[in-house]
């Protein structure tokens, strides 16, 4: 599951779509976390879709991984702002990947 204390434990490496990316990232293998209020641990998502189908404001668009042992795309929080902390996407990922703070 993804590290719900990523803030302490991981260090900004770059940005992407208007949020932070929390590393290591080692391309195409490791790709770190995205996001910091609505945060995808990238290395785990294996493109199950629920998180896109379920968030009720849209929070989350498709970006291609090629390569990444996982999946070959993920669930990128690229509207992050917009969240409204109902959860729903930590509770269906199937593989814990999304960790909101709703704190
Ligand atoms: Fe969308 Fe709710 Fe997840 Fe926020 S907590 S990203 S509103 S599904
Ligand atoms: Fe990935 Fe979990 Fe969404 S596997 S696509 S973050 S439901
Ligand atoms: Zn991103």
């Amino acid at each position: 599951a993804i590290d719900p204390q990523f803030h302490e434990n991981r260090e900004k490496v770059d940005d992407h779509n208007g949020h932070d990316v929390w590393g290591p990232v080692d391309e195409p293998d490791k790709l770190g976390i995205h996001g910091t209020h609505v945060a995808v641990d990238f290395d785990l998502c294996i493109a199950d879709g629920a998180c896109l189908e379920d968030c009720p404001v849209d929070v989350f668009e498709w970006v291609d991984s090629p390569g990444h042992p996982e999946s070959e795309e993920k669930a990128d929080p690229a509207n992050e702002a917009q969240c409204i902390d109902c959860m729903l996407c930590v509770d269906v990922c199937p593989v814990d990947a999304i960790d909101v703070d709703a704190g």
